[in-house]
């Protein structure tokens, strides 16, 4: 019954939107869904690369029966293990119990750990290629983007490469999966959440990946979210690239805490001293009430970062604490700092931010604004300060990391 998508000469998209998830992974929010993205290459073998949730199994199992015909399933290739991708196998062995599951040893490892499945495996190794007929499958070993497991398929008549997460976006696709064929411009932010939020940690696998990759005459990528990238392979690889080296694009994200609002009227100080020489791109979050996936987001994106915080039980207010916690997490490197912040008998944010950046290793400001209970005419005249300074050394920084192959 249905009409799915050929994406060129017999690849076509099974994939499936996800409109009922509030938040990916239990974590970010998804008000634009996202799509599972799954493709069926139809010739003397037949081959889907990767699956779907296995919530969305009926749909799925019917597009590609709508394909298929009386033709049975010869392999199902596993790019990625995460269940979001791997979480149809099982069902899929009922409608095709010959289907040959097709992964790398760390892949077929999970197949059995996941799902329980040994049989009727297909373990190759990097380079290793499956011939279909006229389609040619070579695998790259692509691991940590995401997972360890993780690899790359490139078709090599029809130079489409099944990357997987990499070149991921959150949105589902509306009618047509092609970058040129849809307004691609929300997708752009998508990608920059989807990366920060999934991939962001692991910047050299990325690098590598990316080196391997760069051999490859690619004429499309099929990710496993989001749009299929054919008209923007190479600005979507550019970013890739930034965001893999942690390059910061000009602009400055001031998050803070506040409960009372003399933290917050310091951002706004310190946002003005930005302005003043000559920031244009400012951001400013408050941290209990932006989704803290947004914050990454942006922190990803801009080579400044100026945090404040009210000292709160002796520490930093909780809602700063959380956020510098996943920062740290993902290990985002080579930023500029500064902070601020604001007591009522005793200052000891400050000290937590001066320990934060010395552990993540970034450039920050001299100066460190900490007020008093309300903000007096000398730290007005700080937090300008401290805007300047931090703008002064955004200009004279070298934010981009070397290549790291
Ligand atoms: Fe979309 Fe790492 O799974």
């Amino acid at each position: 019954m249905f009409k799915n998508q050929e994406i060129t000469e017999g690849i076509y998209y099974v994939g499936i939107n996800d409109r009922q998830k509030h938040k990916f992974e239990n974590m970010i929010p998804i008000p634009d869904g996202v799509s599972y993205n799954a493709y069926l290459i139809v010739d003397e073998k037949t081959a889907l690369v990767d699956t779907v949730e296995v919530q969305f199994g009926d749909v799925f199992i019917n597009k590609i029966q709508s394909q298929l015909g009386d033709k049975t399933l010869d392999y199902v290739i596993i790019n990625h293990m995460e269940p979001d991708h791997s979480g149809s196998i099982r069902l899929l062995r009922q409608y095709y119990p010959d289907v040959i599951i097709v992964g790398n040893s760390k892949t077929l490892s999970m197949v059995e750990g996941f799902y329980g499945v040994t049989d009727k495996t297909l373990e190759i190794k990097d380079a290793e290629i499956l011939s279909l007929g006229i389609h040619q499958l070579q695998f790259y070993l692509t691991p940590m983007v995401h997972w360890p497991e993780t690899m790359m398929t490139f078709e090599t008549t029809q130079k489409i490469l099944f990357s997987g997460d990499a070149f991921g976006a959150f949105g589902t696709l509306n009618g047509n999966v092609i970058d040129e064929n849809i307004d691609i411009e929300p997708f752009w932010d998508s990608t920059a959440l989807y990366y920060s939020n999934i991939v962001g940690k692991y910047g050299n696998p990325v690098q590598k990946a990316l080196s391997k990759l760069s051999v490859l005459e690619i004429k499309y990528i099929g990710s496993t979210h989001g749009p299929v990238w054919k008209k923007y392979i190479t600005e979507i690889i550019d970013k890739y690239d930034q965001y893999s080296r942690y390059h910061g694009e000009d602009g400055v994200v001031i998050v803070y805490g506040s409960m009372y609002g003399n933290t917050e009227l310091m951002a706004e100080i310190v946002a003005q001293g930005l302005s003043e020489a000559g920031v244009q791109k400012i951001i400013i979050h408050n941290a209990s009430k932006s989704d803290s996936t947004i914050i990454i987001r942006d922190i990803f994106k801009y080579k400044g970062l100026i945090v404040g915080s009210p000292t709160y039980c002796n520490e930093l207010y909780p809602d700063i604490d959380s956020l510098l916690r996943k920062i740290e997490i993902r290990g985002i490197k080579n930023r500029v700092f500064g902070s601020f912040g604001s007591y009522t008998w005793a200052g000891v944010a400050i000290k937590r931010l001066t320990t934060f950046v010395e552990t993540m290793k970034w450039t920050s400001a001299e100066l460190n604004v900490e007020e008093k209970q309300g903000l007096k005419k000398d730290k007005y005249e700080e937090c300008l300060e401290l805007g300047h300074q931090v703008a002064e050394l955004m200009k004279n920084h070298v934010d981009d990391l070397p290549h790291c192959v």
